[in-house]
């Protein structure tokens, strides 16, 4: 690839006018736009105020159930009664099921796909674990490693029925909160499930198990006890004031670019790549873990992702058969969003590569390249991702400065959107690439652990969060979908092993 030329460190367009001409007007009213359309930000924020008012119901019902439990005891001792039971205490049970409220609360059960079967389906539920109905197979609940927008992920372990022992991380995702978000969600959810299970690369998540229970969604996946890189560049900006150094950004990059290749090799496009979704394995490679906005686009020959002529039609997102090369939905995390998006054009892989830019340049500076400033003004941060330059730290090589430039291209014609592209910029000129495909290459970085359990690059925050409880997502009838979910389930990992249990 051509050098690039030379980088400019006085950004265009840095500071946003104060009067807008009209032809900026119209652009400031599409990326707006396109920013308050993006569905996984609204669903979010919509899921969360539902929530809290289904939790404000599911309260005031449980205070009156307390209620009539507490008049129906005083009434059996009255009658001079003893051992509970009584005919009050199921009415009440019934009307109010709740788990965590009363005794044998989440017997009430039921909903629209199975009723009380769903009993006989899940079985007794036990707040420390988590538990596969279909094969016995359960997971001890020891602690909270991280959280998103759904969803919670524990540190879990093994209990019988494995074939690898050991701690796993698990992904939860409650039915309720699914449900609330709505149809587009849910099918999300699946195709993450599928994605998982699907791609098998060593810089790519896998999956080990996925099942549900009667209120939530299990992915056991490894447990990447490194932490997320975002949590590696505020450590090195807490000891050095600066992120993390060109050598060790460079091959993160090179991992990640590996990773989304094989993605995109199977028409996948990831749309939230981002430093919280990179995650750092024991041995210092990383996993690109997140697929819950992930979408599977109709490969074409001229569709710029790695050519798979060679290869048969069995792509990993077979629920999202991908009718279409293009798309065009908002979706992802504003800050790392690439300009055709904003713009409303339709958009595949190159989304990602300018994410990767993105990534790359906060890995090194420990900021993002477009802000929206002191106040984070995001009109101001949109503004400089389709108009302006990056501010490009003076100390950088040259090699880096050109290779984030060649990402940050605002049109993706000019971007690299390719591996084959990446691999032909000066930065990594004669760099091992055989050795890093095969994880033969030595990380600059490996996490210091000191056991397998070590929760050292596990945020404080969470690491001394309270584990999940029932209680927290209160289960209502008709949340249960379990024919709706009958395909979640994946024991991939245990079929394999001569030792499976099932
Ligand atoms: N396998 C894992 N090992 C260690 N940490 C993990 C793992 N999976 C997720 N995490 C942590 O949990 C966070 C949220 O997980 P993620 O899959 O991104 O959920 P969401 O889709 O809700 O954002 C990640 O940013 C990461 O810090
Ligand atoms: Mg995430």
């Amino acid at each position: 690839m051509a050098p690039a030329k030379d980088a400019d460190l006085e950004p265009e367009n840095w500071v946003m006018p104060e009067v807008l001409k009209p032809d900026e007007k119209e652009l400031m009213e599409t990326i707006t736009r396109s920013a308050r359309r993006n569905t996984y930000d609204n669903a979010k924020k919509e899921t969360k105020g539902k929530r809290m008012s289904a939790r404000e119901e599911g309260d005031a019902a449980a205070a009156e159930a307390e209620k009539i439990a507490a008049d129906a005891a005083r009434r059996r001792k009255k009658k001079g009664g003893c051992c509970g039971g009584g005919a009050d205490d199921v009415v009440a049970r019934k009307k109010f099921a709740k788990p965590g409220d009363l005794p044998g609360a989440s017997r009430g059960g039921g909903g629209d796909d199975g009723g009380g079967d769903d009993e006989r389906v899940f079985g007794a539920e036990d707040d420390a674990v988590l538990k596969d109905p279909s094969g016995g197979a359960s997971y001890k609940i020891k602690k909270v490693i991280g959280e998103g927008g759904f969803s919670r992920v524990l540190l879990v372990e093994a209990l019988g029925g494995h074939a690898k022992a050991g701690l796993f991380a698990a992904k939860i995702i409650p039915k309720s909160h699914l449900k609330l978000a709505g149809d587009s969600f849910i099918k999300a959810t699946m195709l993450e499930r599928d994605l998982l299970a699907g791609i098998a690369h060593p810089f790519v998540l896998g999956l080990y198990h996925s099942f549900q229970e009667k209120d939530r969604l299990v992915m056991v996946v490894d447990f990447c006890q490194g932490g997320s890189v975002h949590y590696h560049v505020n450590i090195a900006v807490k000891a050095t004031g600066r992120g993390l150094d060109e050598k060790r950004s460079k091959f993160y990059v090179a991992e990640i670019a590996l990773g989304l290749s094989q993605l995109h090799l199977f028409g996948i496009v990831h749309r939230d790549l981002k430093l919280e979704n990179v995650l750092v394995k024991r041995s210092g490679h990383i996993a690109i873990c997140d697929f819950g906005t992930s979408k599977t686009l109709k490969r074409t020959a001229t569709d710029g992702a790695p050519d798979r002529s060679s290869m048969g039609d069995d792509t990993p997102g077979r629920r999202d058969a991908g009718r279409q090369p293009f798309t065009r939905s908002i979706i992802g995390t504003p800050a790392y969003m690439a300009p055709e998006m904003l713009l409303e054009q339709p958009y595949n892989y190159s989304v990602d590569w300018w994410a990767l830019g993105v990534a790359f340049f906060t890995m090194l500076r420990a900021k993002l390249p477009f802000d929206g400033g002191r106040n984070h003004e995001e009109e101001k941060m949109l503004w400089r991702i389709v108009k302006s330059r990056p501010r490009y730290d003076a100390s950088w090589s040259p090699d880096t400065r050109a290779a984030l430039q060649y990402l940050l291209q605002k049109l993706p014609k000019t971007r690299v959107t390719s591996l084959d592209q990446l691999k032909q910029l000066d930065l990594y000129a004669g760099f091992d690439w055989a050795a890093v495909e095969t994880e033969r290459a030595r990380p600059p970085f490996v996490p210091a652990l000191k056991s397998k359990d070590d929760m050292a690059y596990v945020p404080v925050k969470y690491a001394n969060a309270p584990l999940p409880s029932r209680a927290d997502t209160p289960y209502k009838k008709g949340d249960s979908m379990r024919k709706l979910f009958r395909d979640f389930s994946h024991r991939g990992a245990f079929a394999k092993a001569p030792s499976a249990p099932f």
